[in-house]
């Protein structure tokens, strides 16, 4: 069994203080630094692009789960690595030949995983599911932080815990949007090994609390 881990989504942080929170992240007992990228076309949100990653990767002491929300994503992938990004997610919707994607990412010396939009079902990662490293399970429609988590989430997890099961995997399975405390480990249950965490952490008074609880709370 993989260890449960929490991903800050920086999204949600304060980019006038960025530095602060990265630092915050790094001294709490979060494990990746969660950094989404959107394009305004793939998703209707603008956010940030490699510049932002790079000053993140100068202070991070923890690894960068990079997810592109962006068209195309194969463009890019080079760009994203030499910034620093550790594990790249691409949309199993943004991009044609997934399994090219994949590779490219891997050449480029990062960890490749897939997204899953909200009604995309976990069926079509059969075949890929060996090559990725991580398969992320979008549990809101994707381009923006703050959103109501998606019930239909769980039933998502289980099913693609089999598939991996079945197939002798032990593929990650994260979670992103709308996480909080109250199914935190009601995901950990069904199966996924990876939560990220926005608003919930980033709005709350004390945030390297928020995480230490998240922690305790997936790992009980
Ligand atoms: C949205 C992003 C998420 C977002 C999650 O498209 O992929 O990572 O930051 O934010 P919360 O945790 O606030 O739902
Ligand atoms: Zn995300």
């Amino acid at each position: 069994m993989n260890s449960k881990l929490i991903a800050p989504s920086i999204l949600a942080a304060d980019f006038g203080n960025l530095q602060r929170d990265v630092e915050m992240v790094n001294n709490s007992e979060a494990d990746w630094f969660h950094i989404d990228v959107m394009d305004g076309h793939f998703v209707p949100n603008i956010s940030y692009g490699m510049p932002v990653i790079q000053a993140i990767k100068k202070h991070a002491t923890k690894p960068l789960d990079v997810h592109l929300m962006i068209e195309k994503p194969e463009r890019y992938i080079e760009e994203f690595a030499k910034v620093g990004a550790d594990i790249i997610t691409v949309h199993y919707e943004s991009t044609v030949h997934l399994h090219r994607t994949l590779t490219q990412i891997e050449d480029a010396g990062c960890k490749a995983g897939v997204v899953l939009n909200l009604t995309t079902p976990v069926s079509v990662l059969e075949d890929i599911l060996p090559k990725c490293y991580m398969v992320l399970l979008m549990s809101i429609n994707p381009g923006f932080g703050g959103q109501k988590f998606e019930e239909m989430t769980y039933n998502k997890i289980k099913k693609l815990r089999k598939m991996a099961n079945d197939q002798g995997l032990k593929t990650r399975i994260e979670i992103d949007g709308g996480v909080t405390d109250k199914n935190a480990k009601a995901l950990i249950d069904a199966g996924a090994d990876v939560l990220v965490a926005g608003s919930y952490i980033f709005k709350s008074s004390n945030q390297p609390e928020t995480i230490k609880d998240l922690k305790r709370l997936i790992n009980s």
